[in-house]
Formats: C-alpha cells, sequence, structure tokens
C-alpha cells in the first residue's frame, strides 16, 4: 500500500510526527498531500514557533498567499518580534526601529496589497508595547522613512497617528522633512497634518532651514502651508541663526518673508563670521539692512578676513568707531594684525576662527593687505584717550608704522 492510499487519518499521524522541515518537503510531492497537510504546517508553526517567525517572513518576502493563511489559521496580527530575533532568523529586510510587527514590515517594503490585508485584519496602526520586546512604532513611520507614497496615503486613510507623543524623530512632519521629499509634505497636509507642533523644543520650520541638503522648495512648502516664523523664531535671530547652515536661498527666503535678526547681536554675528564664513551670506545679510558694530568689524580685521570687511567698507560702514576702549579698526589693524592667530575675546569669551572656516578654504589675508583696505576705505588711527588727537584730514601725515609706535 503506498503513502497515498492510507486513511487521512493515518497521513495525519505519520505528519504530526515529522519535524517542520520534513513536513514542507512531503506536501510538494503531491497535491493531494499538499491540501491535506498545508492546515498541518501552518497551525504546527503557529503552536510550535512563538514568535510566529514565518507570518514575519512571509510578509517581509512579499508572500500575500502566505500571511493570509497564516491569518487564517489563527496567526496574531498584532505580534512583535525583537531586532535580535529578526537578525537570527535572516528575515529579509532592514528595519528602521527595534521592535517589529507584520504591519512595520510590509509598511518599511511598501507593499500595499499585505498592508491591506493586515489592515483588514485589524492590525494595530499605533506603536504599542509588548511584553517582551518593548514599543513598536505606528507602522506609517516605517512607509515614512522608506519614501512609500502609496503605503503612507493607505495608512492614513486607516487612521494612522500624524502627531503621536513620543514618535521617531518627532513625528511624521520631521522624517518627511527629513527625506527631503515634498510629496510626502503635501500629502501629510492633505491629511491636516498640523506644521507646527514642536519635537524638543525645534519646530519643523528649525529642521527645514538648517540643512544645507534640503530644497529651498520645502521651507517655502512650510510656510505657505502655515507653518509660523514667529513660533520657530522663539529666541529673535535663532531661525535665522540656522538659516545661515543652510542654504542661501533658504535664507533670502526667510528675509523675504520677515524674519529677522537682532541687528546688535554680537554672538550671533560672530557665528557667521568664524563658523560659516561665507562672503555670500554676509553679503545678503548687509543686502537686507543689518549694519555691523564696531566689535563685529574688529573681528573681521583680526581674522584677516579682507573679504568680508571690504564688504562692510563697500556698504559705508564708519570705519571710524571706536570700540570700548577707543581704538579705531585700523589701530587694531596694526596692533592686533599679527601673522600668528591671538585669541579673540569678546564679552570676557576667547575665540579662535573656527576649523570650519578655515577648512572652507578661506583664504586670509596678509596684515598688510587689511591695512591698505582700511586706509583706502578712509579709516584713520586713533589711540585710546586721544580722542580728537588726529582730526579728520590729518591722516596723510601718518603711516602705519607712526601709528603702531604712537599707540603703545
Ligand atoms: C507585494 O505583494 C504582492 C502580492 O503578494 C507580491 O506579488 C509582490 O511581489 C510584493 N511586493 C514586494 C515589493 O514585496
Ligand atoms: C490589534 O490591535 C488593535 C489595536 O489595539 C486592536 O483593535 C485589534 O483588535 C487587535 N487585533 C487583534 C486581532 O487582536
Ligand atoms: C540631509 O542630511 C541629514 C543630516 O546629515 C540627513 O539626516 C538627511 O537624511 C539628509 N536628507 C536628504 C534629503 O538627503
Amino acid at each position: 500500500m503506498t503513502l497515498l492510499e492510507l486513511p487521512t487519518e493515518l497521513i495525519l499521524l505519520i505528519a504530526l510526527s515529522l519535524p517542520e522541515s520534513a513536513l514542507a518537503q512531503l506536501l510538494q510531492v503531491h497535491r493531494s498531500l499538499y491540501k491535506l497537510l498545508l492546515p498541518n504546517l501552518y497551525q504546527r508553526h503557529l503552536r510550535d514557533s512563538k514568535l510566529q517567525e514565518g507570518l514575519f517572513w512571509c510578509t517581509a518576502t512579499g508572500n500575500e498567499a502566505a500571511v493570509k493563511k497564516f491569518l487564517y489559521y489563527g496567526a496574531d496580527v498584532n505580534a512583535s518580534m525583537g531586532i535580535l530575533s529578526i537578525r537570527h532568523a535572516k528575515i529579509p529586510f532592514q528595519p528602521w526601529l527595534d521592535v517589529q510587527t507584520p504591519l512595520n514590515i510590509a509598511a518599511n517594503t511598501g507593499n500595499d496589497t499585505i498592508v491591506a490585508l493586515l489592515l483588514s485584519h485589524r492590525a494595530n496602526v499605533y506603536g504599542f508595547s509588548s511584553r517582551y520586546w518593548g514599543t513598536s512604532q505606528p507602522a506609517i513611520v516605517d512607509a515614512l522613512l522608506s519614501g512609500h507614497e502609496s503605503t503612507v496615503r493607505l495608512l492614513l486613510l486607516h487612521g494612522s497617528p500624524i502627531h503621536e507623543p513620543g514618535m521617531e524623530q518627532g513625528g511624521l512632519v520631521n522624517c518627511a522633512i527629513s527625506r527631503g521629499q515634498i510629496s510626502l509634505l503635501k500629502l501629510l497636509v492633505e491629511f491636516k497634518a498640523d506644521l507646527n507642533i514642536p519635537s524638543q523644543g525645534s519646530y519643523p520650520l528649525n529642521r527645514a532651514v538648517s540643512f544645507r541638503n534640503l530644497s529651498t522648495d520645502i521651507v517655502q512648502f512650510l510656510l505657505d502651508n502655515g507653518a509660523d516664523i514667529g513660533l520657530a523664531d522663539g529666541h529673535p535671530g535663532l531661525l535665522l541663526n540656522q538659516a545661515i547652515y543652510g542654504t542661501i536661498d533658504t535664507l533670502r527666503l526667510l528675509l523675504d518673508r520677515g524674519a529677522t535678526y537682532p541687528p546688535d547681536d554680537l554672538e550671533r554675528w560672530l557665528e557667521i563670521l568664524f563658523d560659516r564664513c561665507t562672503v555670500e551670506t554676509v553679503h545678503l545679510l548687509i543686502e537686507y539692512g543689518y549694519a555691523p558694530n564696531i566689535e563685529m568689524l574688529s573681528i573681521a580685521v583680526r581674522a584677516r578676513r579682507g573679504d568680508i570687511l571690504q564688504l562692510f567698507i563697500d556698504s559705508g560702514v564708519d570705519l571710524n568707531m571706536r570700540d570700548t576702549r577707543g581704538f579705531t579698526l585700523l589701530h587694531t589693524a596694526i596692533v592686533r594684525c599679527i601673522p600668528r592667530d591671538p585669541p579673540i575675546r569678546i564679552g570676557g569669551r576667547s575665540t579662535r576662527v573656527s576649523p570650519t572656516c578655515m577648512s572652507d578654504k578661506v583664504e586670509k589675508d596678509a596684515p598688510e593687505e587689511i591695512v591698505r583696505r582700511l586706509i583706502r576705505g578712509g579709516g584713520r588711527p586713533q589711540c585710546p584717550g586721544r580722542a580728537g588727537a588726529h582730526p579728520a584730514g590729518s591722516r596723510q601725515r601718518m603711516s602705519s608704522g607712526d601709528t603702531a609706535d604712537a599707540c603703545r
């Protein structure tokens, strides 16, 4: 008698004694065996494998038919699995977080068929905690981080949260910004995303303006859809200060939209001059009416940034302003422009030209060049305590050497 002629009960009894892998092979032998033993295989997996690895595996590999069967035979659609077990079972996908559910995986791989299937079995669209693994994140975050727009839409249509406390990276809006995908942002706005929800004190606008790799379109889209400059600029000047690290176009856009800058804010100017150091940035700020004070000018002088100094001179600043100790710029240039880089003291704080500045291939000018620029621009030397000692017009009589001597 062949195996196939045995009564069903006996075949099932034999199957019971076989390991899962052998059973899987056996049911491939004949159609009737397949029909008879397949339910057994699923049920046995669900009974013996606490983790339901099969469900996770089939979800990751896009095997819709098998996912359907697992669910039919009672798999828990809300099962979760930790990263170590996922690695151990070699389930083929790249997780965004250490705790995964089948819905997370389907969203991650962007398989809308399986996402829909899991949703129809009432899969949990929120992040939730499991006893063993900790808390998973809402699957929509996986879909968004992986850039699957249709999956994001599908999950939004099924009530996925847009703003949930503790959501990875401060919520969907921030995730969409990080990806730089304006279509995703549009989708979120279509589903009434609020663009003014802060995460750790930082608004989406703060994030969007500060990345050099993000296009200005993103910032423009945020502004056009209700992102509030006033909120993001909680400490006046903050937003522009962040934008200085982004692109020049974004900076211009913010200035156009009325973002402002406290004109006398030394710290911030320091950062522009010593961190970003781009002439374009300074040029733009001058264009929008920002006038440097004497401290700022001396910083440019001492950092020997002839290019920036020249921009200030061309913008018509008064080169003969005096600092708190009564020094003019020319004096500073002559006395302080020594070839080694002395630390610059500002308001009791010592600072140096930052490495970023120098690694931007910024050329420092020779001290003589700085002095020359100042003299050409009309700068006069002035000694402390001798205000008025050199009235206007007397500068032709002095060489820079005289001045340095006279002021020591
Ligand atoms: C998604 O699921 C379908 C249906 O099971 C499958 O044919 C397809 O290959 C899957 N796609 C991906 C990207 O896994
Ligand atoms: C999965 O979780 C959701 C949300 O908690 C719940 O509504 C649903 O009933 C759960 N599904 C099953 C099959 O337990
Ligand atoms: C831009 O850079 C940030 C930080 O380096 C990164 O997290 C983000 O994914 C990048 N975005 C794009 C669109 O390249």
